[in-house]
C-alpha cells in the first residue's frame, strides 16, 4: 500500500476517508479558479500547511476504565445551548462552491446541531440564511460575522440586520487590519465575483445608491474602542475571532467579549502566523475559562477535535471542509461533512474514557515520537 492508502485506512492524517473522498470530488467539480479561492491562503501559503501538520505532531493519550459511558457531544455555546462542539466557520461566497449556496449550508448545519457562522460575505443576505436553518430546526443557532466597517453606520446596519434575522450572536473578525495576499487569486486573477453573484449583506447600506452593493472594507485603524462601540450596540453577545496573542485574548476578556475564536483565518491573512493549534494552550491559559474559547485552522477529523478540546478549546471551527462536501453534494455534502464529525468526536472522547466534551484534559495530548 502507499502511504497515502495506508493512512487513509488508519483514519489519521489531515483529511481521511469520507473528507478526503469529498475534497476530491468538489476539486473535480469546481471551476479551477474557484477551488483556488476556497483552498489557498496568504503568500506561501506556509500557515495553511502549518494548521494542519500541527495536530498530526499530536497524539491522545487515553485513559481506561473510567466508566464514563458513551460520550455525550454537546457543548453550550453563547446563544447556542447544547449544540454540537463543531461549529461551521464563516467562510465566504458559497454559491461558488454550490448554486444553492449558503442556504444549503445553513439547512445541513441545522440538522447536525451545529451552529452556522455566516459570512458577512455571504452570497445569500443573512435574513434568508437563518431562515433556511430555522425551516429545519426552529431552535437552530446562526451567528453573523463581521469586519467592523471604518462608517459605524453601516457597522450598525449590519448588526440590525443580523438582530432582525434572529441571529444569536456576533462574531467579528480581528485578525485582517489588511485583506491578505492570496498568490492563487492574484495569478488567477479573481478578484471580484462573477456576474451574477453579490455579497447580499452589503446590498442597500447608507451613503449608497439604492440596489447597489457596497465593497467589504478593511482598516488597520480599528481599536478595542470600536469593539466596545459595537458591544454598546447590540443585545447579541460578541465574539472576537482571530486571536492568537495571549495578552490580546486577555484584553478580550476585560472587554466583555463573550468568547474568544483562536485562528490564522485558515492561513490567509498573516503567513507567517503560527498553527492556531500551536496558539491555543496560552490563549486558554490567558482566558481561565471565564469564556468559551473556539478555535479553528485544520480540523479535519474527531480525534482533531478531541485534541484541541484537551488543550482548552470547548469547541471548534471547521471551515474548507464544509465548502468540499458543499461543492461535492449540496446540501447534503455539507450535512455529510458534519454528521462524521459528530460520530468521530463522540467515537474518540469515548475512547479516550471521557464521558464529554469537558473530560479530556491537556495531559492526554502528547507530542509523537517523544515527550508533550
Ligand atoms: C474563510 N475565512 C473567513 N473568516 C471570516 O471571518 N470571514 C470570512 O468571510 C471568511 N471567508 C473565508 C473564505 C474561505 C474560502 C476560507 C477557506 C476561509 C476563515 C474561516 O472562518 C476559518 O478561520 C478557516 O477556514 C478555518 O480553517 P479551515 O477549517 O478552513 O482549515
Amino acid at each position: 500500500a502507499t502511504p497515502q492508502a495506508a493512512q487513509e485506512a488508519s483514519g489519521t492524517g489531515p483529511a481521511t476517508g469520507l473528507l478526503a473522498r469529498l475534497r476530491d470530488q468538489a476539486r473535480a467539480r469546481l471551476d479551477p479558479v474557484h477551488w483556488d479561492f476556497f483552498e489557498g491562503g496568504a503568500d506561501g501559503e506556509r500557515a495553511v500547511a502549518e494548521n494542519e501538520a500541527a495536530f498530526r505532531r499530536l497524539a491522545l493519550l487515553p485513559r481506561v476504565l473510567r466508566g464514563s459511558g458513551p460520550a455525550r457531544t454537546t457543548v453550550d455555546l453563547p446563544g447556542a445551548p447544547d449544540t454540537l462542539p463543531v461549529v461551521v466557520a464563516p467562510t465566504a461566497f458559497h454559491k461558488l462552491a454550490h448554486p444553492a449556496g449558503e442556504a444549503a449550508t445553513a439547512r445541513a448545519a441545522a440538522a447536525a446541531g451545529a451552529v452556522l457562522t455566516t459570512s458577512m460575505a455571504s452570497t445569500t443576505a443573512v435574513g434568508e440564511v437563518a431562515a433556511a436553518a430555522r425551516a429545519v430546526r426552529p431552535e437552530a443557532a446562526v451567528w453573523f460575522q463581521l469586519y467592523l466597517q471604518p462608517e459605524p453606520a453601516v457597522t450598525r446596519e449590519l448588526v440590525r440586520r443580523a438582530e432582525a434575522a434572529g441571529c444569536t450572536a456576533l462574531v467579528v473578525t480581528v485578525d485582517s487590519p489588511v485583506f491578505g495576499r492570496r498568490a492563487r487569486d492574484d495569478r488567477n486573477r479573481f478578484h471580484d465575483l462573477p456576474p451574477g453573484y453579490a455579497a447580499e449583506n452589503m446590498r442597500d447600506l447608507p451613503g449608497g445608491p439604492p440596489g447597489s452593493t457596497r465593497p467589504i472594507a478593511m482598516s488597520p485603524a480599528l481599536s478595542w474602542a470600536d469593539l466596545a462601540a459595537l458591544r454598546a450596540a447590540t443585545r447579541l453577545p460578541v465574539l472576537v475571532k482571530g486571536v492568537l496573542h495571549p495578552e490580546d485574548a486577555r484584553i478580550a476578556v476585560a472587554e466583555g467579549v463573550a468568547g474568544v475564536v483562536v485562528s490564522n483565518h485558515g492561513g490567509r491573512q498573516l503567513d507567517a502566523a503560527p498553527a492556531a493549534l500551536e496558539a491555543l494552550p496560552a490563549v486558554a491559559d490567558a482566558v481561565a475559562g471565564r469564556v468559551p474559547v473556539l478555535l479553528d485552522g485544520g480540523v479535519r477529523s474527531g480525534a482533531d477535535v478531541v485534541t484541541a478540546l484537551a488543550l482548552g478549546a470547548t469547541a471548534v471551527g471547521v471551515g474548507r471542509p464544509v465548502l468540499w462536501g458543499l461543492a461535492a453534494d449540496g446540501e447534503r455534502g455539507a450535512a455529510r461533512v458534519l454528521a462524521e464529525l459528530r460520530e468521530q468526536t463522540a467515537h474518540v472522547l469515548t475512547l479516550c474514557g471521557s464521558a464529554d466534551c469537558a473530560g479530556v484534559t491537556r495531559d492526554q495530548v502528547v507530542r509523537r515520537g517523544g515527550q508533550a
